[in-house]
């Protein structure tokens, strides 16, 4: 177990360095995912992976109710094991991996509750269309703070804090496609499928959970 370990500190410690994101992002909380837990954790959080199954670990399951219903950030904390009991078999990864890549991690890991699945659009793509046709109302920081909202005084979302009901992916998806309200213009016709999903998955990366 220990080689083990350390072969998983050596890997750790000359992958790449944290991104300087200042947003969680579910999609590098994957790459990490894939990277370092599915070995033990498994594909899906719940079933063994062949690390798990060959030295007959019983890794925790990650679609628990328990952990599924933490923060963003509390989760991160239990990632990085401090305060874990010794003798654990999960790695302290707070003590190889930089902060972020933790909120990473957990901002994937909380994906794989139902409602919140990792949308399939691109958020980088993303996030360069929202900043053509999206911040003169909903602000750079996608906050609700744009200029053309400010000048004719609309009551704005903000998408750093929204509701875990309006979160979810497909009702993003829904309200770009068909408009909202007085105000929120129907995208149907001018942008495509695949666009809208890219601007749903940079949304929901702006999401603070
Ligand atoms: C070497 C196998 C192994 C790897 C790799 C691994 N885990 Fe674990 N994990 C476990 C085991 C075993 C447990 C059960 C806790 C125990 O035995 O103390 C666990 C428990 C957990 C828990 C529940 C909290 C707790 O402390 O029990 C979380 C959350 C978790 N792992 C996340 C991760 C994440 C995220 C990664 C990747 C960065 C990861 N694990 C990589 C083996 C592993
Ligand atoms: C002219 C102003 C305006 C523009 C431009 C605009 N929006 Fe909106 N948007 C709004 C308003 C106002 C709301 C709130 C509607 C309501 O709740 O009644 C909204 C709501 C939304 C919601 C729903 C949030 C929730 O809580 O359900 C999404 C998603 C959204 N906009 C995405 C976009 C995207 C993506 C673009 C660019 C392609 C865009 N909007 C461009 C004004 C705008």
């Amino acid at each position: 177990m220990k080689g083990v370990l350390l072969l998983l500190s050596a890997i750790l410690l000359t992958a790449h360095p944290a991104r300087g994101d200042e947003h969680t992002d579910a999609r590098i909380g994957k790459h990490l995912y894939i990277s370092y837990c599915e070995l033990c954790h498994g594909e899906d959080g719940k079933t063994k992976g062949a690390l798990a199954e060959k030295l007959g670990l019983k890794p925790a399951d990650l679609t628990s109710k328990t952990l599924q219903s933490k923060k963003a950030a509390a989760l991160a904390d239990i990632i990085s094991g401090y305060g874990r009991k010794t003798g654990s078999n999960m790695p302290q990864w707070g003590t190889v991996m930089p902060k972020q890549n933790l909120l990473h991690l957990a901002a994937y890991i909380l994906s794989f509750s139902s409602n919140n699945a990792l949308p399939k659009g691109d958020a980088r793509r993303g996030m360069a269309l929202f900043k053509s046709a999206c911040v003169a109302c909903h602000g750079q920081a996608g906050d609700g703070k744009g200029v053309l909202a400010g000048l004719i005084g609309i009551n704005m979302v903000d998408f750093t804090s929204l509701q875990p009901a309006s979160a979810d992916g497909k009702s993003l998806k829904k309200t770009i496609l068909d408009g909202k309200g007085a105000f929120m213009p129907s995208w149907k016709g001018t942008l495509n499928e695949k666009e809208v999903d890219d601007l749903t998955a940079f949304i929901m990366s702006l999401t603070k959970r």
